[in-house]
């Protein structure tokens, strides 16, 4: 018995060892100037504060990389959500989207942090002050608001 749990440790210790080799590109590419959300929309401070807190390591190239993204298997799984998140949304490139992206990205931000699926639980659960209260969830939908309403208006042409 003692024998076959030692094999199974060492096996174990060897995929945990090997797995270390597969390594996915863990990048912050750099962003094109001039793109970033504060620079095309109308970001207060209190906003600013919530989306650096809360969304900004998944969803722009500013990505603060914790230290077990380095260790697989879990880097994979840090890897991919970033991946991912920035491919859905990006505030590192909101210059690019044109105003109709923009509107339904809004939409979606304030409908995500209402429901409660973002931030990632993953994320909330190892990133202590991450989830959003009640309090911010009103501060990113209220935002939300009135940029689609400066959007909509002629203000909103850039
Ligand atoms: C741990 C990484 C992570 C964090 C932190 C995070 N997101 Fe996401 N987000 C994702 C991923 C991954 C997706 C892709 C869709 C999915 O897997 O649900 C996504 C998708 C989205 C979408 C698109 C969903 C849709 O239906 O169009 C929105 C909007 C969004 N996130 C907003 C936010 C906001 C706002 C915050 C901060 C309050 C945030 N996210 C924090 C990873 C993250």
């Amino acid at each position: 018995m003692i024998k076959v749990l030692k094999a199974a440790a060492a096996f174990l210790l060897l995929l945990f060892v090997g797995a270390q080799f597969v390594r996915p590109a863990r990048v912050n590419p750099t962003a094109a100037a001039g793109q970033s959300l504060e620079e095309h929309a109308r970001v207060p401070g209190e906003v600013a504060d919530v989306l650096q807190r809360s969304c900004m390591d998944c969803h722009s190239n500013r990505t603060d990389w914790p230290w077990y993204s380095n260790v697989a298997p879990v880097s994979w799984f840090v890897i991919d959500h970033v991946n991912h998140g920035r491919r859905y949304l990006n505030f590192s490139r909101w210059g690019e989207y044109d105003r109709r992206d923009r509107i339904d990205h809004l939409n979606a931000i304030c409908k995500t942090v209402k429901g409660g699926s973002m931030p990632l639980d993953s994320y909330t659960l190892v990133h202590r002050g991450t989830k959003l209260g009640p309090a911010d969830v009103k501060t990113l939908c209220d935002w939300a608001g009135a940029e689609q309403r400066r959007l909509a208006s002629s203000e909103g042409k850039d």
